[in-house]
């Protein structure tokens, strides 16, 4: 079994296998927490604007029954004071919907990241839903 680890070419190969198993996934849970510190947290934190705050059962239940498809799309759009894509124009949707999973799970819902069913049904609800803004949109 020692002999295994003698070589210093293995240790460094194995260094180098397990560096790549814990590589993080660019749409994983960890990776919600980090979005949501660097660009939610401003103000899902303190409840900015009215924003529902992390951990706040009470504020997220009713958005949690909406469903991860409907309430990602429309966070991803935007709504009212809350900027489209948190206000980071470049956030992909897979980084947003990690986001939004690590504030659910943080108040009280059991969320998982989306798969590509999710996402697909993520991405139609956008379309639908900047139609519906563009059509109500005053002239
Ligand atoms: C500039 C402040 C601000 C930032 C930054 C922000 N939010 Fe919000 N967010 C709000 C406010 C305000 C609301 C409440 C909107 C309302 O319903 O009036 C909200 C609501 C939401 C909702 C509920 C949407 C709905 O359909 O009611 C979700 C989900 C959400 N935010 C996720 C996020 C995520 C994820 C990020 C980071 C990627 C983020 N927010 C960044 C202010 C912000």
């Amino acid at each position: 079994m020692q002999g295994l680890f003698t070589s210093s070419a293995t240790s460094r190969l194995l260094l180098v296998l397990l560096g790549a198993l814990a590589a993080p996934n660019p749409a994983t849970a960890a990776n919600g927490a980090q979005v949501y510190q660097i660009t939610c947290a401003v103000c899902h934190t303190a409840g900015v604007a009215g924003a529902p705050k992390l951990g706040d059962r009470k504020a997220w239940a009713p958005l949690i029954e909406e469903g991860q498809e409907i309430l990602t799309a429309h966070g991803y759009v935007g709504v009212r004071g809350m900027p489209a894509k948190g206000g980071k124009p470049d956030l992909s949707i897979e980084d947003f919907a990690a986001a939004v999973v690590h504030l659910v799970n943080a108040s009280g819902g059991k969320w998982g990241q989306p798969d590509a069913k999710g996402f697909a049904a993520i991405r139609a609800e956008i379309v639908k839903r900047e139609k519906e803004l563009a059509g109500a949109r005053p002239k």
